[in-house]
């Protein structure tokens, strides 16, 4: 059974019991701001074999590696101009840059699934702290079974993974509550290859040109782990619900007129006032909710596809996938 540290009272136990355990070979949950993290040695091949088990991951899908500082990630990946502007306006941040990784960077191929390319990424907050004190790279996927949904607090950890690991940092609530944006420069081009925390405009801005969205390109090719079906809870999950049956969870954004509401088994609302931020803060807790609720069947009012939208209705359409 995991035991539990508060990373707000207890910082300096936190850095220390969490190094000494990382340096163990094992893996702990880590508080980041998109979501918790399942973060293990990226160098030591046992430990990444530990993430992999404890989540049930398939071994072709590759972990994004966590860095203090982008002088860190520049040790072990080949920045190009792009890239590197992204990295100074974004990180710390929910931004993960995917990069030329660098010939005996020390990082095992395990966490890279043997590609020669690394997902990167600077977290905010103590995660950061961590990184720099243990002084290697963090290798993390959410902390949570393979296909099911992202942890985004202790608690999340501790239901699903709590048996299996050894030992869980606690931070409240991820201020984010969505994963990290992917993007891979190429040819002086950016590409999206999962839409994220950090909104694509956001990024356009700073960079001057368009993210290019991959066009009907399964993006399986793209970013291994992105399968379709994904992020799913029990229950069915059903998208841009105009009406809602009885026993239905429901789960809308900015107080839409939902007809049957007053039957719902659950009303959640990720943000009464139509705020994407706070939406996507909300939205794993609330699909844990709404599935701990009992109902068949969650459905779900449509949600604007602009700034954190596209990285829910991204989370939506895989909950909604069918299922293997
Ligand atoms: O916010 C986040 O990104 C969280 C926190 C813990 O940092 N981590 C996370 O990791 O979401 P994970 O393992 O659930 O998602 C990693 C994604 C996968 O879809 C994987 O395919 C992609 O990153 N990825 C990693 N390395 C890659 C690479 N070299 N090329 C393409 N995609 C890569
Ligand atoms: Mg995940």
């Amino acid at each position: 059974m995991a035991r539990h540290i508060d990373i707000l009272q207890y910082p300096e136990t936190a850095i220390a019991t969490a190094s000494a355990t990382l340096a163990d070979g094992l893996p702990i949950g880590l508080p980041t701001e998109t979501v918790y993290g399942l973060a293990a040695d990226a160098t030591n091949p046992a430990a990444i074999t530990r993430i992999y088990e404890t989540k049930g991951r398939p071994r072709f899908n590759p972990l994004i590696c966590h860095m203090s500082d982008l002088a860190m990630a520049e040790r072990y990946a080949i920045f190009d101009p792009i890239s590197r502007k992204l990295a100074e306006a974004f990180w710390p941040g929910p931004l993960t840059l995917v990069l030329p990784l660098r010939p005996e960077s020390g990082i095992h191929p395990l966490a890279t699934a043997g590609l020669d390319t690394v997902g990167i990424r600077v977290p905010q907050g103590f995660a950061g702290e961590l990184i720099r004190a243990f002084g290697r790279p963090l290798a993390a996927p959410s902390a949570n079974t393979s296909g099911k949904i992202s942890a985004t607090s202790a608690d999340h950890v501790h239901d699903d993974l709590g048996e299996r690991i050894s030992l869980i940092l606690d931070a409240g609530a991820s201020i984010v509550g969505v994963e990290s944006t992917i993007v891979k420069v190429e040819d002086g081009e950016m590409r999206l290859l999962r839409p994220g925390g950090l909104a694509a405009e956001e990024i356009e801005r700073v960079a001057g040109q368009p993210l290019k969205r991959k066009n009907g390109a399964s993006p399986a090719i793209e970013a291994p782990g992105m399968l379709a079906s994904h992020y799913a809870p029990g229950a069915a999950v059903r998208l841009d619900a105009t009406a809602v049956l009885p026993g239905e969870a429901l789960i809308r954004f900015g107080r839409p007129d939902i007809a049957g509401t007053e039957n719902a088994a659950i009303v959640l609302d990720l943000s009464p006032a139509g705020d994407l931020s706070e939406a996507a803060a909300n939205l794993f807790d609330f699909m844990k909710r709404a599935d701990g609720s009992g109902a068949a069947t969650i459905a779900f009012s449509s949600i604007p596809d602009e700034g954190l939208g596209e990285a829910i209705n991204d989370r939506l359409r895989r909950a909604a996938a069918p299922r293997e």
